[in-house]
């Protein structure tokens, strides 16, 4: 059990704000007078900062308005003063060329926000996919203790009798609109019913994948990821964590002593168990990293091997969606059923360990939340391939792909761009067979830029009406959580940088094998030196402002996509600032 320091109010970090008797802190209290309270409003009571990545193109997070209310309510009745500071909202939907281009902008503004102001202790409100991670990313380096709020998934879709689930049936259903089997009518139909209410993709996608990460590390209170956004438990669950940061404040209980080794390894495992998004290795590493923490890519693959996955959620699951999941007891219960597997001796934000947190939870269907004894996959969600395509890794998802393609041999068909594979792709008369193995590449972090979800590659329109769904595709992009099928990603190094992706030409043997965890082209190394030889940068994307500083400094999938003066290890933290 945690040992509870006691911090006075004397030693609160906002004091150093507003406590001395002096021209500075005259001026910070005349301010808050200004904005309206009182000095005993504020005084001598932990400044709880929450960061709300709210914004009216953000459908996900359209009810964070009034949760800012309920947290404000728990930090009240907890004895805090609380203040909402609006946050970068990077909606995944809007955000072009890709959100994941702003997740470290996100990342910097949390770490600066914090940094800057008399915060005591931070409440992240995200969820929509990089908001996240930017938001978790930045926290920790900061330093401040911190609680996170997920979204929370929507409910469920629905149209004409049918469930739909984000994402995973948009694609679905477009293939079959393109073979011409779905009208006009149906299609509006869909449109108007896959997304019903606020909260976050209602999939096992990066959205639930990400905030059950964030859970398992000790983040969030228990089941927190799991309610949905519209359900009234989520506002309760808002105010909660008002009371509880409170609370953290007075115990000092910051991240670090949160995020260990252990609780890293944890969210990994239960990432693998849960049936998680390709994108969770990505943030995950890049999370890591913030704490100190060093996980690899061979360190996912092998906690892959060993974990089954349980969650019978799309897209790798087969039957249900989010909401099914939390009526069967949510991520408590599904942690409860790995106990086992998982270092419960962690601390998590309750202040508890996780073996306390995970006391009495159950699982209340089965066939939502599978017994060890039936899994969905006997193995994990991703497997982790090399070879001489990808010397630094690349992932796949096993169980969400059509089995045939775990060991394939077949002619690259490759494209240099979105655009030109995209046109290619809907031409009928193009020369493609299910053997063929599609490729794209400068879709990479700098190529992309910022590594789009392109990464499920449309099938080719001939293929679609033979009644085809599924080819192996490769990519250095990374793809929607809520996507499928045989689709490589995350090839390392990036074609654009010179991976050898960059060397590989259409009619070249590709060879995929992935009980050995292999991906190779099958060229030659002479010849593969004379490509090298012959290969020519392509152009920077940017010549100024923030994507000029992202290409210069953004690492590789394999590292998370950090920037490299983000790093921990990169340099000593900066010092509190000068009042
Ligand atoms: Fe926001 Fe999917 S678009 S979580
Ligand atoms: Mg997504």
């Amino acid at each position: 059990m945690l040992d509870t320091r006691k911090k006075t109010a004397a030693a609160l970090r906002s004091a150093r704000w507003f406590a001395a008797d002096d021209l500075r802190s005259f001026g910070h209290r005349s301010r808050m007078m200004q904005l309206g309270y009182a000095e005993e409003e504020f005084m001598g009571k932990p400044m709880i900062g929450i960061l709300n990545t709210w914004s009216e193109l953000n459908a996900c997070h359209g009810h964070f308005p009034e949760r800012v209310r309920d947290v404000k309510r728990g930090v009240a009745q907890a004895g805090g003063f609380a203040v909402e500071m609006p946050s970068l909202s990077v909606d995944e939907t809007f955000t072009k060329p890709t959100s994941m281009l702003y997740r470290n902008m996100l990342a910097m503004e949390v770490e600066e926000t914090i940094r800057s102001h008399p915060l005591d202790g931070v409440v992240l409100m995200g969820g929509c996919d990089k908001t996240t991670p930017g938001l978790v990313m930045g926290a920790l380096t900061a330093g401040a203790p911190m609680i996170f709020l997920p979204a929370g998934p929507m409910l469920r879709g629905h149209y004409a009798g049918r469930v739909l689930g984000s994402g995973s049936d948009a694609w679905k259903f477009w293939d079959e609109r393109r073979a011409g089997n779905i009208t006009r009518e149906e299609w509006l139909g869909i449109q108007g019913g896959i997304a019903r209410s606020v909260g976050t993709c209602m999939t096992m996608g990066t959205a639930s994948t990400m905030t059950a990460i964030t859970e398992a590390m000790g983040l969030t209170l228990p089941n927190a990821s799991s309610i949905p956004a519209a359900d009234s438990g989520h506002q309760r669950m808002a105010s909660a964590c008002g009371r509880r940061i409170v609370e953290m404040v007075w115990e000092d209980l910051t991240p670090d002593r949160i995020v260990t080794d252990a609780a890293v390894r944890n969210a990994a495992i239960v990432a693998m168990a849960t049936g998680c998004s390709t994108n969770a290795v990505v943030h995950l590493i890049a999370m890591a990293r913030r704490a100190g923490v060093d996980l690899s890519l061979d360190d996912l693959d092998a906690l892959g091997r060993v974990t089954p996955l349980l969650a019978n959620v799309r897209p790798s699951g087969k039957d249900y969606l989010m909401e099914d999941f939390f009526y069967a007891g949510g991520l408590r219960a599904l942690m409860k059923r790995i106990e086992g597997r998982l270092d419960t001796s962690a601390v998590t934000v309750t202040g508890g360990t996780l073996a306390e947190d995970l006391d009495g939870a159950k699982v209340y269907d089965d066939d939502v939340i599978r017994p060890l004894s039936n899994p969905v996959y006997h193995e994990g969600s991703l497997a982790v391939l090399r070879g001489n395509l990808c010397p630094d890794g690349a992932v796949i998802k096993p169980a969400a792909c059509d089995p045939k393609y775990h060991v394939h041999e077949g002619p690259a068909l490759v494209f240099d761009s979105y655009p030109e594979m995209k046109k290619a792709v809907e031409d009928e008369t193009l020369e493609v067979t299910a053997d063929h193995v599609l490729v794209l590449r400068n879709a990479g972090p700098q190529g992309g830029p910022g590594m789009p979800e392109w990464g499920m590659l449309p099938l080719p329109r001939r293929l679609v009406k033979e009644g085809h769904r599924d080819m192996l595709r490769i990519s250095d992009a990374r793809m929607s959580g809520t996507s499928y099928g045989a689709c490589v990603l995350h090839v390392a190094p990036e074609s654009f940088v010179g991976g050898p992706l960059a060397l590989l030409r259409t009619g070249d043997t590709v060879r995929i094998d992935l009980p050995n965890r292999r991906l190779d082209m099958l060229v030659d190394a002479a010849e593969l030196e004379r490509r090298r030889a012959a290969w020519v940068a392509p152009e920077p994307r940017y010549q100024r402002g923030y994507g000029y500083m992202f290409q210069r400094h953004v690492g590789q999938a394999n590292e998370g996509c950090d920037f490299d003066y983000l790093a921990r290890s990169f340099g000593k933290v900066a010092d509190e600032p000068e009042i």
